[in-house]
């Protein structure tokens, strides 16, 4: 089986369950361009990887999931190399975790702000433990959330909510973040990653083929008209049928 692990990053895979954890916990798990080019490459690997069904992000420590941006890497950046990181890396970076085919999760111990909080909006779900803060204080920084933050909030919980926290910058806790439907659900510390994996194994034990169909699916109904989803739902549906799965998940109910 591959290593994954890094000195940014940790990948423990089992049952079919990866857990990647960001490991820089004396920087709360800030991002710097290692980590987050480390986490795209391996987006692409675990794609590919047939010991692979779901995957969870979390964080290392007990403080924070991620605080976001490198803010010392960032600080010592000049404008232009700024500009070409963002030409370069931006586009493949905002869609990296959630162009994967796979099914993700955030499991979200602590701190969830900006960068963070923008990686866990690309995982298809999110858990969160009762302390974790949220927020996105891109603007207060003088930046607007541009990792994907400002479209996938507001499509999660509606516009109005989201321009208040991301023109406040404010944090918000775990109970609001539930309330909002920020997250799925918030479970104690202890229970977070057990929670995870739950949810992940009992996504894991359906048919592959039926849950990236369904994702592929359900993606769709957020970047389309309902015509156009309904189409998509539909060519979603055909590799299901082609696959034997089906038939054999089904046999017993046969007359
Ligand atoms: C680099 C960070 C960091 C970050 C924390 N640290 N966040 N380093 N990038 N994003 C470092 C601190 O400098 C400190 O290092 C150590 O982690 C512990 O942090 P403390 O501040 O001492 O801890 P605490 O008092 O518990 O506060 C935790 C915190 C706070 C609330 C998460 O650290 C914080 O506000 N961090 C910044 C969050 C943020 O604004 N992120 C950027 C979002 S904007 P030392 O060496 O002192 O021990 C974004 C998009 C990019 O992501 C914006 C471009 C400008």
């Amino acid at each position: 089986m591959p290593d994954y692990s890094s000195e940014v990053k940790t990948v423990a895979i089992e049952d079919g369950v990866a857990v990647i954890t960001l490991n820089r916990p004396a920087v709360m798990n800030a991002l710097n361009m290692q980590l987050r080019e480390e986490i795209m490459a391996l987006c692409h690997a675990l794609d590919a990887d047939p010991a692979v069904q779901v995957a969870i992000f979390t964080g290392a420590g007990d403080k924070a999931f991620c605080a976001g941006a490198d803010l010392k890497e960032r600080g010592s950046r000049s404008t232009e190399g700024m500009y070409d990181e963002r030409r370069f890396l931006r586009a493949k970076w905002v869609g990296a975790v959630a162009g994967m085919a796979k099914p993700t999760i955030a499991a979200i111990n602590g701190y969830c702000l900006g960068g963070g909080l923008e990686l866990a909006l690309q995982c298809d779900l999110r858990i969160a433990a009762e302390e974790s803060q949220f927020g996105l204080p891109e603007v207060t920084l003088g930046f607007l959330p541009g990792a994907g933050g400002t479209q996938r909030l507001p499509r999660l919980i509606g516009l109005q909510r989201a321009k208040e926290m991301i023109l406040t910058g404010k944090r918000i806790n775990a109970a609001e973040a539930e309330r909002l439907g920020i997250v799925l659900r918030v479970v104690p510390r202890a229970q977070l990653l057990p929670a995870a994996i739950e949810l992940a194994r009992t996504i894991a034990k359906n048919p592959r083929i039926a849950v990236i169909q369904a994702k592929v699916a359900l993606n769709a109904s957020q970047e389309t008209m309902l015509s156009g989803g309904l189409q998509a739902e539909n060519e979603a549906w055909l590799p299901c049928l082609l696959s034997d799965t089906w038939k054999a998940k089904v046999a017993r109910f046969k007359d």
